[in-house]
């Protein structure tokens, strides 16, 4: 019998998880498939109802569906009840699910070897996908400063999971700060509005933006046209893909075979 995975969220029709775990499967010769679910704000739970019998595996969740996901569990892995998020549902059986969120380890694969002695990160944005990286940095030691638009997000974020090593600001005086960082992150949807910064000179630094494709690359252009060393949010993806489905099958699948089909699909896309 073809076991069901997917991904539940709204909108979803453009997510590449479908692409990345099919590949897998298929490669790893796992009889099973990955699903795009269109699911409304507020129908989660009637969603998850539906898939509750012997052919779902799990699912990934992503936005609106994080918070209601943490909810609909009946086992909650510490960093998914630390951040209050997850995006990975494991199905037990008799309707109970458990709850982890792979965008942790994923953030930190895809950053690569952090080190907290020297390291200094400047985070822009202070949303959902900030929490995920505000923690797992503070987890790792890493001193870092979230600034925001709505610098009141900053500061509470900073508070909530920032362990006393996290600083806060405001988006508008980044130049004062990104100065003296190693590693620049932008988890704002500034590029969905077509709007950029100016980070000044990179030297060598690290400028990582969490999205990717049209969206991230203006970005990501002139960052690098500055000097800065430039990353996009696909190996994040990716990573966070490859953790979920190591929670499912208990096994790593190759990120760099999920690499390649993201990359070639974006570029027939454009
Ligand atoms: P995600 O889950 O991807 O982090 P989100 O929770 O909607 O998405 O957060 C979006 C982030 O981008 C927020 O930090 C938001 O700032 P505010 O808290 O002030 O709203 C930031 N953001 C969105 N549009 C922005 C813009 N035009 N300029 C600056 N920051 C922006």
């Amino acid at each position: 019998m073809t076991k069901l995975l997917g991904v539940i969220g709204d909108p979803i029709a453009h997510s590449l998880s479908p692409l990345i775990h099919n590949g897998w499967l298929q490669d790893m010769g796992f009889n099973a498939t990955y699903e795009a679910m269109q699911v409304p704000p507020g129908e989660f739970d009637k969603a998850l109802k539906t898939l509750e019998n012997g052919d779902c595996i799990g699912v990934n969740v992503t936005l609106p569906h994080k918070g209601a996901a943490l909810q609909a569990a009946s086992a909650v892995s510490e960093t998914a009840r630390t951040i209050g998020a997850a995006n990975t549902l494991t199905y037990l059986g008799r309707s109970q699910w458990r709850a982890d969120n792979s965008d942790v380890p994923g953030f930190i694969e895809a950053l690569g070897q952090l080190k907290p002695e020297t390291d200094r990160v400047v985070i822009l944005g202070a949303g959902g996908s900030a929490r995920a990286i505000v923690h797992a940095l503070s987890a790792s030691g890493v001193s870092h400063t979230i600034l925001n638009r709505t610098v009141s997000k900053a500061q509470e974020l900073a508070s909530e999971l920032g362990r006393n090593i996290a600083q806060y600001g405001s988006l508008d005086q980044y130049k004062d700060y990104i100065d003296s960082a190693t590693i620049v992150i932008n988890t704002t949807s500034m590029g969905h509005a077509g709007e950029l910064l100016d980070l000044g000179d990179g030297s060598d630094r690290l400028f990582f933006d969490i999205s990717y494709g049209k969206i991230s690359a203006p970005q990501l252009q002139l960052a690098s046209d500055r000097g800065w060393r430039v990353k996009d949010g696909l190996t994040m993806l990716v990573a966070q893909a490859a953790f979920s489905f190591e929670i499912w099958f208990g096994e790593m699948p190759d990120m760099e075979s999920g690499l390649k089909r993201c990359h070639a699909a974006l570029e027939a896309a454009s």
